[in-house]
């Protein structure tokens, strides 16, 4: 059994090929230096982009796992959440591939993928775990009690924890994509210099907040020298109090609900900080961490492929409806 992953709900396309013995192949063209000219993703032009490169990629991902396309068996393609022009280039592709290979294709909700994505790792957990998402577009704590059973324990009021890197990294001054540029520039810089904001660590909920952390920072930025020094001070004094403020959090959920094993998903899931302070806090608290490998983290159609072959094992989803249907919102908790 061959499986096709394919994502395009953002700014990365993807293919990967998933079977019974694991992962096969996958591929990813990353659209970071198209939309750094803009210091954001322009949607029409990562759709455009998307068109391109798809098929290339496809191409590519069939030879690097040396089969045939007559040989998929089914297709998961990311359905949503995401920019709607973006989905669409990859359901498109999906359906009528899937029409001329009068295969199933099934669609794929992108952030039950990046939960499952530490599942292709060889440690992975058991169910139930607590997942801490955390993306450019999302931040949320699930308890995940099986596949296709989530239930959202908090998320970010504002801003995603991801959005809170790249909006401080504009405000310091960093180019496009701000979260792994911050995060490089403080580790030289002192995380005490600066004391911010640890929002809603006061709250009894599971729920974020980042934008007041943000305006925390530009204000401190307007108010300083605006020095290399400071601007590096600044970024790692921001980076410990999120990283904290996700740390404090995680650990809440982890004992609200009498459970040791916490995985952690999602583009911020690749800050080095954030790894480590995890790590050491699970050794002190006694509880099992999990990230899946860098590549993972990010958007990537390893872990579409992998949540489709589930999908298409548990439920034999025989979906071969021509219609379109993306989803640019699409709550965790309405999949079934
Ligand atoms: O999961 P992802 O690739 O895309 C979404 O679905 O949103 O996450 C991208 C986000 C961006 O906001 C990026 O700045 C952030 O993840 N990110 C990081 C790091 N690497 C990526 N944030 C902090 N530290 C990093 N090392
Ligand atoms: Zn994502």
């Amino acid at each position: 059994m061959y499986i096709l992953g394919i994502e395009t709900s953002c700014d990365e396309t993807a293919f990967a090929i998933y079977s019974e013995q694991g992962l096969v192949a996958h591929v990813v063209h990353s659209q970071v230096d198209l939309h750094a000219l803009y210091d954001g993703v322009v949607p029409e032009l990562a759709s455009r982009d998307h068109i391109k490169r798809a098929l290339p990629l496809l191409k590519e991902v069939l030879q690097q796992a040396n089969i045939d396309k007559k040989e998929i068996t089914a297709i998961a393609y990311t359905q949503g959440p995401g920019l709607m022009g973006a989905l669409l280039v990859g359901a498109v592709l999906a359906k009528s591939l899937a029409f001329s290979l009068n295969i199933p294709a099934l669609g794929i909700h992108h952030l039950e993928a990046h939960l499952l994505a530490p599942m292709l790792e060889p440690q992975a957990p058991n169910y139930p775990f607590i997942a801490l998402l955390v993306s450019g577009g999302h931040s949320l704590l699930a308890k995940v009690n099986d596949i296709g059973e989530y239930q959202i324990l908090g998320e970010s009021l504002d801003d995603a924890a991801g959005e809170a890197f790249d909006k401080t990294a504009k405000i310091l001054g960093l180019p496009y994509p701000g979260g792994p540029v911050l995060a490089k520039l403080a580790e030289n810089g002192d995380s005490k210099a600066f004391n911010f904001p640890r929002p809603m660590l006061d709250k009894p909920n599971l729920d974020f907040s980042f934008s007041g952390l943000k305006t925390a920072v530009l204000y401190a930025w307007k108010a300083s020298d605006q020095s290399e020094e400071t601007r590096i001070n600044i970024a790692a004094s921001f980076q410990q109090a999120i990283v904290e403020t996700l740390l404090a959090k995680s650990y809440k959920a982890l004992k609200k609900n009498n459970i040791k094993h916490l995985v952690v998903a999602g583009g911020v899931g690749a800050n080095q900080l954030l790894r480590n302070s995890l790590q050491n806090l699970a050794l002190e608290k006694n509880f099992q961490v999990y990230f899946p490998r860098l590549e993972f983290c990010t958007d990537n159609a390893a872990m579409v492929a992998y949540t489709g072959y589930l999908r298409f094992k548990l439920y034999n989803q025989q979906d071969k409806d021509l219609s379109v249907n993306t989803k640019a919102r699409w709550s965790l908790e309405e999949i079934i």
